[in-house]
């Protein structure tokens, strides 16, 4: 089973990825977390190259490509692996987020990104996928004045707005999405998670 989970910066996505996980863990599952950009050795080293405050001058393209190839070898080091050896893999963000930042964001068309993208991923797609809807720029305002903001959340509220409205145009065509309400309190959003689970019938 291969859940991934989706959404703005500043979503919560990762504080209850970790919620979850635990429980999970807790109660006998054989599961593991994983994040992108990165999630393997070479994987992170890219991630590293992406985030950079210095690489202000990236290209879009040479950003897109790079979170493909970041794609490609996570796949093959990490989420395969364990997913032939039966495990639950839990993904922090995975295609739909190069849909949304690369290809509404950063404007360079979804079409192309999910071109390259098919040729990273080959046919290893989500079982289903989280969605955590929430807009984003309440929560950019407190995140981009913060020293640790990585490049992407320093980009200005205009990015941000395409990536939110990108997303809810690829959500319209995608199947196996589950809509998370991410505005109400952590616990509550953790509930929600579990009642998908169970649903679904990872729980
Ligand atoms: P993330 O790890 O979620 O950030 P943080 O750990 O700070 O919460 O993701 C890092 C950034 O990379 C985020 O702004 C979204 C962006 N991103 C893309 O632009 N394209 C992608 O394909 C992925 C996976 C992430």
């Amino acid at each position: 089973m291969f859940i991934t989970f989706e959404g703005p910066d500043g979503s919560g996505k990762t504080t209850i990825i970790e919620k979850i996980y635990r429980y999970m863990l807790d109660n006998g599952y054989d599961v593991i977390k994983t994040r992108e950009p990165g999630g393997s050795p070479i994987a992170e080293k890219i991630r590293n190259l992406l985030l950079d405050v210095e690489n202000d001058n990236m290209n879009s393209r040479t950003e897109a490509l790079l979170y493909a190839a970041s794609r490609a070898q996570h796949i093959e080091e990490k989420i395969l692996p364990a997913l032939n050896e039966g495990k639950i893999v839990l993904c922090d963000r995975f295609l739909l987020s190069s849909l949304a930042y690369q290809g509404f964001g950063r404007e360079l068309g979804v079409e192309n990104i999910r071109m390259i993208n098919e040729f990273a991923i080959q046919d290893v797609l989500p079982d289903f996928i989280l969605f955590f809807d929430i807009d984003p720029i309440t929560t950019l305002k407190r995140k981009s004045l913060l020293a640790s903001a990585d490049r992407l959340e320093k980009e200005d509220n205009n990015f941000h707005k395409r990536v939110y409205k990108g997303y809810k145009e690829i959500l319209k065509n995608e199947k196996n999405i589950e809509l998370i309400d991410a505005t109400k309190p952590v616990e509550d959003v953790f509930e929600q998670c579990i009642e998908v689970f169970k649903r679904r019938n990872v729980l």
